[in-house]
């Protein structure tokens, strides 16, 4: 019986006996395939695309090893590669080595973060690693959070528990404020929740692309005048066009006086709350009844990689507990299933938990810092005669050629990055008030100082 599992070559899973011989020959290939694919990027771009790329689908027998290898590599060279220097356009930067790792093991455990006793290690784990954030950004011991995938994910976990915080169900008249520049994730989150676009009230912002303080109170009357109640307000912790930071303090002192559930989107920013790096307009947050980070968007986490932190788990629990009929629970031990949306979840926390003990605090900063230096020698250098920029204190600049009009920033941005891919740099180009900009997304570990030269003068020519 053991003889025929070793020798059986129609092998599908791991096996619980012997050495399991082939799947450590396909992982060292796959491996192999994966680093010469990174080394490669130099040659090979940060998009290289081949329009004849096929997506080809399962056949009768399965496939032979060399055709599914030659797919993968296929594969790769048709992806988007986040190590290339020049990958600049977004929030992804290159995969943390043991966050690699960590996804590795994750998939080997398949266990399922629904319940403990799916994943017994790994449930203590992200109970551990969200308090640890929890207690790091200055939240007391009744707090905690969830990782999901992704901030959007995140910020609706954040406000159906803030609604639900509020007693409002599904009240056509509950309202929701953010910032005009916060993300589109809010939109979806209305959506999701049944509410109509309009119970979304964006708050102007200043000329630094923070909310503006007079205009959310005079909003606040409006909504109180009109009936609408309130049931969060977002401050973004870094907004997607410009890193800007709403100013924390004075929205959170808001929230108290009115008993108004703060949430931080701190997607991109929040992260920097781990650090002792100095970052203008980041402080305060432990005032907020949740906030999301998403460590899958500066510091390489491989994706995904979100927490949602609440100041206090019990409005997690409250709001997305079933009691799971078909699951066993234990006392003290809450199965994760039943504090957030989603159900079976893989056990991506252990890149997580890897990628930041092979960093430690050091190496953490140090990533975090150097993207904001990117940042400074870009702005520094950059012709300010020539550009208007627009970038707060974190690592994005998005800027346009001075006094270009809607149509010529259009037309301007579209030549642009296809002239910088053919050198190739990768910049995206966000519809920002009216106008489309370059936006340069400075959390690439790989891109030093002569990648910046380089692509400052390719802008100027
Ligand atoms: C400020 C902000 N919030 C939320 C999100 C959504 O995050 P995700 O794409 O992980 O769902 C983003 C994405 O870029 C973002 O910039």
């Amino acid at each position: 019986m053991a003889e025929d599992l070793i020798n059986n070559k129609d092998i599908y899973f791991p096996s619980y006996l012997g050495t399991n011989d082939k799947l450590i020959t396909l992982l060292n290939r796959a491996s192999q395939t994966l680093c010469e694919w990174f080394s490669k990027a130099d040659k090979n771009g940060p998009l290289p695309f081949d329009e004849s790329f096929k997506c080809i689908m399962p056949a009768e027998d399965g496939d032979s090893e060399e055709d599914l290898f030659s797919e993968i590599e296929s594969l790769l060279n048709n992806s988007f590669n986040p190590v290339h220097p020049g990958s600049l356009a977004h929030l992804d930067p290159p995969p943390l080595i043991f966050s690699i790792l960590g996804d590795l093991v994750a998939a080997g455990l398949n266990n399922n973060l629904l319940a403990y006793d799916l994943s017994p290690s790994v449930t203590l784990l992200e109970d551990s690693l969200c308090k640890w954030f929890a207690k790091k950004i200055g939240f007391n011991d009744s707090s905690g959070g969830i990782a999901a995938s992704g901030g959007t994910l995140s910020n609706l976990n954040a406000l159906i528990a803030a609604r639900n915080n509020a007693g409002l169900g599904s009240d056509p008249n509950s309202v929701l404020l953010v910032s005009e520049d916060a993300h589109s994730s809010f939109i979806k989150c209305t959506r999701i929740m049944g509410l109509d676009e309009e119970n979304l009230v964006r708050i102007e912002t200043d000329n630094k692309g923070r909310m503006n303080i007079q205009n959310l109170r005079k909003t606040l009357d409006k909504c109180s005048i009109n009936n609408k109640k309130i049931f969060a307000i977002v401050a973004t912790l870094g907004t997607t066009v410009r890193g800007a930071i709403d100013p924390i303090k004075e929205i959170s002192e808001i929230c108290k006086e009115k008993k108004i559930w703060l949430h931080i989107d701190g997607s991109i920013g929040g992260i920097f709350a781990l650090t002792s790096t100095q970052i203008e307009g980041l402080n305060n947050i432990n005032q907020a009844n949740s906030i999301t980070i998403n460590p899958q968007k500066i510091i390489g986490i491989t994706k995904t990689s979100s927490l949602l932190l609440v100041s206090n788990m019990s409005t997690l629990e409250n709001t997305f507990s079933t009691g799971l009929p078909y699951i066993s629970s234990k006392d003290n031990i809450i199965n994760r299933g039943e504090i957030g949306i989603q159900g079976s979840r893989p056990a991506e926390v252990i890149k997580l938990w890897l990628g930041l003990r092979s960093l430690g605090h050091h190496g953490i900063e140090n990533i975090l810092n150097s993207s904001i230096k990117r940042k400074d020698f870009f702005i520094k250098n950059i012709s300010k005669n020539k550009f208007d920029i627009y970038s707060g204190p974190l690592h994005i600049i998005s800027f346009l050629p001075k006094g270009l009009e809607p149509k010529d920033s259009d037309a301007w941005t579209q030549y642009k990055v296809n002239e910088l891919m053919k050198n190739n740099f990768m910049l995206s180009r966000p519809k920002f008030k009216g106008k489309y900009y370059l936006r340069a997304v400075m959390g690439n570990y790989n891109t030093k100082d002569s990648h910046i030269e380089e692509l400052l003068r390719l802008l100027d020519s």
